[in-house]
């Protein structure tokens, strides 16, 4: 039974380990969990899923797979002080935004296999969008076991480290836009005199629909679109606002604005290795 020790444990490793028990496929008996120096929230998560908890060096010792959840920052901190007492077959899941692989063996001083993962906040619902890339030495049963553990919270998709800041860009910040969406229609419907309350369910309700439109009919969204427009009709005009407010390039920018973000984060976490000429992909 293999011993999955998550370092960090705030909003992600918690609905990591609630997806993980809640899917029947992992145990708490196989859940170690440890952070730096808030002890009610380790008892919290102790109480909350049945789970123990270590310092930072026993639990690297006994895990078979380490989950990585901190923030950025603390990332290069974890790694100097685990460095020493890791095994070399242990599998490193790090779920830390913008810190590549290359650091990660960096700060470790060896190269160990390693899976770089980006979820989004939907990991809360298990409704993650999540891609992940791995390291150049790594088997299929460590892809496979990676793959276990975050289907637990969402669909997975395997991609080349180069494209994890797209990624980034389009889910994981991703939920942040559609929320913002969702609160403009809501806005939208109150100025036209529906009460908030209404607006909600009927904003709601329409993303719902909307979604298992596309998900249900297999239809291309731009046929989906054409069987709501009847001529010189509602729908249209409200469309033509949003192509003269240029809609979809502000979405699109949107995109690329925090992939570029998830880049230059990317660049300025690198260790050791940085020089004016070498960027993240
Ligand atoms: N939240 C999301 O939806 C989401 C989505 C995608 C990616 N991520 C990534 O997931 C990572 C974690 O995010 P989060 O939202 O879960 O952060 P969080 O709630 O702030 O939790 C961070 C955890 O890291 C622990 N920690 C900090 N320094 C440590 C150290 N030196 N040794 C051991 N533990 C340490 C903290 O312990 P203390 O409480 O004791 O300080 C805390 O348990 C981030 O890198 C983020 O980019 C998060």
């Amino acid at each position: 039974m293999k011993k999955i020790g998550f370092i960090g444990v705030g909003n992600m490793a918690e609905a990591m380990i609630d997806g993980m028990l809640q899917s029947g496929e992992f145990s708490s008996e196989q859940i170690l969990v440890t952070n730096k120096n808030n002890s009610e929230r380790l008892k919290k998560i102790q109480t909350k899923f049945n789970v123990e908890y270590f310092s930072k060096k026993k639990l690297v010792e006994k895990s078979d797979v380490l989950i990585i959840a901190v923030k950025p920052q603390d990332l290069k901190d974890v790694l100097l002080n685990i460095k020493n007492f890791i095994k070399k077959d242990i599998l490193i899941i790090s779920v830390v935004a913008g810190v590549d692989i290359e650091s990660i063996i960096n700060y470790l001083g060896k190269k160990l296999p390693i899976i770089r993962a980006m979820p989004n906040t939907s990991a809360r619902v298990n409704y993650s969008a999540t891609a992940m890339a791995v390291s150049k030495n790594i088997k299929d049963e460590e892809v496979g076991m990676a793959h276990k553990i975050l289907s637990c919270v969402g669909t997975v998709h395997l991609v080349e480290e180069n494209n994890l800041d797209a990624v980034t860009g389009l889910s994981g910040s991703g939920p942040a836009y559609v929320y913002s969406f969702i609160n403009a229609m809501i806005k939208g419907g109150e100025e036209q005199g529906l009460s908030h309350e209404l607006s909600e369910k009927l904003a709601f309700q329409t993303l719902r629909g909307a979604l298992e439109m596309i998900t249900v009919t297999g239809s291309e969204i731009d046929e989906l679109i054409v069987q709501i427009c009847s001529p010189n009709g509602t729908t249209v005009a409200g469309l033509g606002v949003l192509k003269e407010t240029f809609f979809e390039d502000n979405i699109k920018k949107a995109i690329s604005t925090a992939t570029n973000r998830s880049k230059q984060l990317c660049f300025e976490n690198k260790v050791g290795i940085i020089t004016p000429q070498k960027t993240c992909q």
